[in-house]
């Protein structure tokens, strides 16, 4: 098959299955069942990550702006990546509406920029929202305006990336902004694992449906025959780096055959597929994924108890 003419998902999906060990990217998650299993996500009372931002930006929102550092009368970009359904995002908005500024939200899925859209319209219609979807990576040129800038990449967002790309990403990000505009980095930190765990592998089952639905994406966007009951949630966490892994486990020996990207893929009983890594950090890791960036971290934020935090960097001049 012509790799050209595959989707950028069906060429990815190709590559990832074809290495060994196998791996799919977690970034192909979010179809509009995903973005619903994600919402579900941050509603279990597991996924502490949530809530430790909300309450950041519920109870810190004042010292947040001000940190920002603009004045009423300066027109501003508020970008966000990865702004999923902006629950988080709208305690901090509340609290901008007499400031001179557009919301620009960014996310790969089109279904959570419409949503969003229309859930600021219709909450703070005094903000001006325009939505851009797409990755992260490719998108970065709409954020390069003449207007002052701040960029949110909230929920710990940034630790789908290993450090190296993650270091490689906000160098890139910080290309984009000018002296002087800030970044708001929300990173979830190290801690025992009877924390961290279970957020990955809840009681109810809902992150193992989260992940076997890349393969229901597969098979309905590609034409795959994935037997999904054949595979199981798999995920794991390393408390000494602070990586959260999650695979999909084949539970037999069998073969997928994959239509769209014309390839049958054998798996091994016990066979794992990388699905995503959930990186958890302390001062030294996220001191790593900033260096020679140009950005200095100008404040930080945490939850009352210590389990996340929301820095804010300025781009020096
Ligand atoms: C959206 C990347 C922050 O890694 O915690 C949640 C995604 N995966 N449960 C995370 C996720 C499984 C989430 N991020």
């Amino acid at each position: 098959m012509n790799k050209n003419i595959l989707s950028d998902f069906g060429r990815e999906v190709l590559e990832g299955l074809s290495e060994k060990p196998k791996r799919l990217s977690s970034k192909w998650f979010y179809d509009e069942k995903g973005d619903k299993l994600f919402v579900e996500i941050m509603n279990m009372p597991e996924y502490y990550l949530t809530d430790c931002e909300f309450e950041i930006l519920k109870d810190q929102g004042q010292e947040i702006l001000e940190s920002f550092g603009f004045d009423r009368n300066q027109d501003f970009d508020l970008f966000e990546l990865g702004a999923g359904d902006g629950t988080k995002t709208l305690q901090l908005l509340i609290k901008l509406r007499k400031y001179k500024f557009t919301y620009r939200p960014i996310d790969i899925s089109k279904h959570s920029i419409q949503t969003l859209t229309e859930r600021v319209n219709k909450e703070i219609s005094e903000v001006g929202v325009e939505g851009i979807q797409g990755e992260y990576f490719n998108v970065l040129g709409a954020l390069k305006t003449n207007k002052p800038k701040v960029i949110l990449f909230m929920g710990s967002n940034i630790g789908n990336l290993l450090d190296d790309r993650a270091n490689d990403f906000l160098k890139q990000l910080s290309v984009t902004m000018n002296a002087g505009d800030k970044l708001m980095l929300g990173v979830d930190l190290k801690k025992s694992k009877s924390v961290i765990y279970p957020a990955y592998n809840d009681e109810q089952g809902i992150t193992a449906r989260f992940n076997l639905n890349l393969l229901h994406r597969i098979n309905s966007e590609l034409g795959g025959n994935f037997n999904i009951e054949e595979f199981e949630h798999a995920p794991e966490y390393n408390g000494e780096t602070g990586h959260a892994y999650s695979y999909l486990k084949s539970l037999r020996r069998q073969s997928v055959r994959i239509d769209g990207v014309d390839m049958e893929f054998n798996f091994d009983e016990g066979e794992k597929i990388f699905m995503e890594v959930s990186r958890k950090y302390d001062s030294e890791s996220l001191a790593t994924i900033t260096k020679e960036t140009g950005l200095t971290c100008v404040r930080k934020f945490y939850d009352s108890r210590g389990y996340f935090c929301d820095a804010v960097f300025e781009k020096s001049a």
